[in-house]
């Protein structure tokens, strides 16, 4: 199994992820996130070169907001139907600042991106700026929710 892939610099990542985080961040200035402040942007490219970006979208009903991962997947699949995910980068900043925010997609998106892979059959590669100031590519979004619960724990 590939391991995942972390770099000091935002430079050394390959080309591929570089744009995508920048794409991400472009996203992430439609983010709607007046109660949190927390602007989340998210980029992804499909197999034939697509692009699909989505930022965060609260409500004042708090239980209702939808975080930029999500918002860019179901987008993905709504608008390319059968065309596969190849890697999805993820980008926060707080509002007013340009400076990027460790960021690490929350359980409910982890618990999403699973089931996005067994629904491609294929995994896709997950960028995001994290802990210890670091970019992390990871292989497989999979890899950020061991023993997930999926269709077969259903046991049907
Ligand atoms: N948020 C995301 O967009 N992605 C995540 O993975 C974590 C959290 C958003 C949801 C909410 O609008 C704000 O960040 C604060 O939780």
């Amino acid at each position: 199994m590939k391991k995942v892939e972390t770099f000091d610099d935002f430079e050394s990542m390959d080309q591929e992820s570089r744009y995508l985080v920048h794409k991400a961040k472009e996203a992430a200035q439609q983010a709607y996130a007046p109660y949190s402040k927390f602007h989340v942007g998210a980029a992804l490219i499909l197999e034939d070169g697509t692009l699909v970006t989505g930022s965060n979208q609260e409500n004042a009903s708090y239980p209702l907001c939808m975080c930029g991962e999500r918002v860019a997947l179901y987008a993905a699949v709504s608008l390319n139907p059968g065309k596969r995910i190849e890697k999805l980068a993820v980008v926060a900043h707080r509002k007013n600042q340009k400076e990027l925010v460790a960021a690490t997609p929350c359980g409910a998106c982890r618990q999403v991106m699973h089931e996005f892979e067994e629904r491609q059959k294929k995994s896709f590669s997950l960028v995001l700026y994290g802990p210890l100031n670091k970019w992390y590519v990871f292989p497989s979004a999979s890899d950020l929710l061991p023993m997930a619960f999926d269709k077969d724990s259903l046991g049907r």
